[in-house]
């Protein structure tokens, strides 16, 4: 059976909640209360990037939507998600969601995709996001915003055609992970000789961000992307490939070549610093409707190609290479701007984005799901330590319910981290950072997410993603009906 873990607001008071997180033998400062920018809150205290200024320490991450047109240009539901970031009272918005640099390379068939011929599209987008944030906060308050374009190749899980084929391009062969996405044969891996183009597709993508007006541009390296893949390439052989230097070597070669061909645009990276292996509901567990728990889809933790882990137990995290990585980007290409997250969504959702309810290809927490937030907020701690000097945001804020801000207060009081990113909240309740700095009540209008997971599970049935229980916007769509029914088992 699987295991039944406390909710988040049950915990009436902020000793209740301190206390849960004591019984489970967690260290994690929580403030008594948060504080409003007039109050003189850390969080509404700028951070330096480069000479720029970024206004405060909240974050946007990168939230894709699934719902482009299929020829890679926004769509009307994408403006509105942008403009809802530019109200969000963040002052730094981190990719806005992730940008396919080429179309083979797109998560699904709507993804935003580079069109190089046509990029007005892309301009406007941006600017309706500025604009709603002049609306918001008065016209000079863009003056210390932020933000960038989320660059990617989707790698393993590419499905730029159909919503329900992937058509992986891989790093390596993968012992558990090419069998979810039918990779057969060598076909799929990417052969040192397509790899310049892939630069070249990168630096074109960057160019066409610099034009339009975003500040940075974020090679992504998280979530079991390509970029990422490459990290754990341990087995892949060639100059790409094996040892620290080969892994890490397309990354490199990519920011090195936008900061050459673009020497004005800042480029950010988001990493994901950690990982584990890939889970699966525990067999013979649980059934359609409800999964069973989480356990390793592997008989062996030893050897698995797992980035920021120990070679002797997956499960275990190890920081060192991500660590040196994050050095030599800083000290070798200059990025001063990381956004630090873990795993995969595809292959362990607790670790990445912490539920209590699993999205539709997952399976029941195997720990409570506070666990999984802290370990993130944690390993971003000890980054810090090493790398005072550059501009860290932290990921897995939104499980933290109506006690975030309280936690969100205190990590940047503690200097564990710079900048606090919100992911799923931003869905559900897009002004609450703006409520929390007017020192308004921000759980009044009972928006907070409850990570119900539908923004997640509603993309891997094939539709658009979006708050479904918390904003009116989707209750009004044909697909509120049809997850509903996905949910059901229907
Ligand atoms: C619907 C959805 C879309 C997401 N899209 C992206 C994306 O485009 N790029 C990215 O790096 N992360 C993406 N993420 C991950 C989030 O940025 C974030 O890391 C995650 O939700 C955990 O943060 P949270 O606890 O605040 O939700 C997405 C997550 C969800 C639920």
């Amino acid at each position: 059976m699987a295991a039944v873990y406390p909710r988040v607001g049950g915990h009436k008071t902020v000793a209740a909640f301190q206390q849960h997180l004591a019984s489970l033998g967690l260290k994690l400062p929580v403030a008594e209360r948060p504080q409003s920018a007039a109050e003189g809150s850390v969080l509404a205290a700028p951070l330096e990037l480069q000479g720029r200024v970024i206004g405060n320490r909240w974050c946007v991450h990168p939230m894709e939507g699934w719902d482009g047109e299929t020829d890679g240009r926004p769509t009307e539901m994408m403006r509105r998600r942008w403009r809802n970031f530019g109200a969000s009272g963040c002052k730094l918005i981190w990719g806005c969601e992730a940008f396919a640099i080429r179309p083979d390379g797109r998560a699904n068939p709507r993804q935003l995709t580079h069109r190089p011929h046509d990029i007005e599209p892309l301009r406007e987008l941006l600017h309706g996001l500025r604009q709603e944030h002049q609306a918001s906060f008065g016209p000079s308050s863009t003056e210390d915003l932020i933000v960038g374009l989320q660059l990617t190749h989707s790698g393993r899980f590419c499905k730029p055609t159909r919503n329900d084929t992937f058509e992986s391009r891989v790093a390596y062969r993968h012992p558990v992970l090419d069998a979810r996405v039918g990779v057969t044969d060598d076909a799929s891996v990417f052969r040192d000789d397509e790899l310049p183009g892939l630069v070249e597709a990168y630096v074109a993508a960057a160019k066409t961000a610099e034009q339009v007006g975003f500040d940075f541009v974020d090679v992504k390296a998280c979530h079991g992307y390509l970029m990422h893949e490459f990290l754990s390439g341990f087995t892949r052989p060639g100059e790409y490939g094996g040892d620290f230097e080969g892994r890490t070597r397309l990354l490199r070669e990519v920011i090195g070549a936008i900061r050459s061909e673009c020497p004005g645009l800042e480029i950010g990276v988001r990493l994901s610093l950690f990982d584990q292996p890939a889970f699966r509901p525990k067999p013979g567990e649980g059934d359609a409707r409800k999964k069973g728990t989480g356990v390793p889809e592997t008989c062996s933790v030893e050897h698995y190609p797992a980035f920021g882990a120990r070679a002797d137990n997956a499960l275990k995290m190890d920081l060192t290479e991500p660590l040196a990585l994050l050095k030599r980007l800083r000290d070798e290409h200059g990025v001063r701007l990381f956004n630090l997250t873990a795993g995969s969504p595809y292959y362990n959702p607790h670790i990445q984005r912490p539920a209590f309810y699993p999205p539709s290809d997952g399976y029941q927490p195997p720990e409570d799901p506070i666990v999984g937030c802290v370990r993130q907020i944690d390993a971003v701690r000890q980054i810090k330590q090493s790398l005072p000097d550059v501009v860290l945001v932290g990921t897995a804020y939104s499980y933290f319910q109506e006690y975030l801000p309280h936690v969100a207060e205190a990590v940047v009081k503690e200097g564990w981290v710079d900048s606090v990113g919100i992911g799923r909240l931003v869905l559900s309740d897009w002004t609450l950072p703006a409520k929390i700095l007017r020192g308004e009540d921000y759980a009044a209008d009972k928006k907070i997410c409850r990570t119900f997971s539908d923004c997640t599970t509603a993309p891997r049935n094939g539709m658009i993603s979006g708050c479904y229980p918390l904003d009116d916007y989707y209750k009004e769509r044909p697909e509120f009906d049809l997850l509903k029914k996905v949910k059901a088992g229907k």
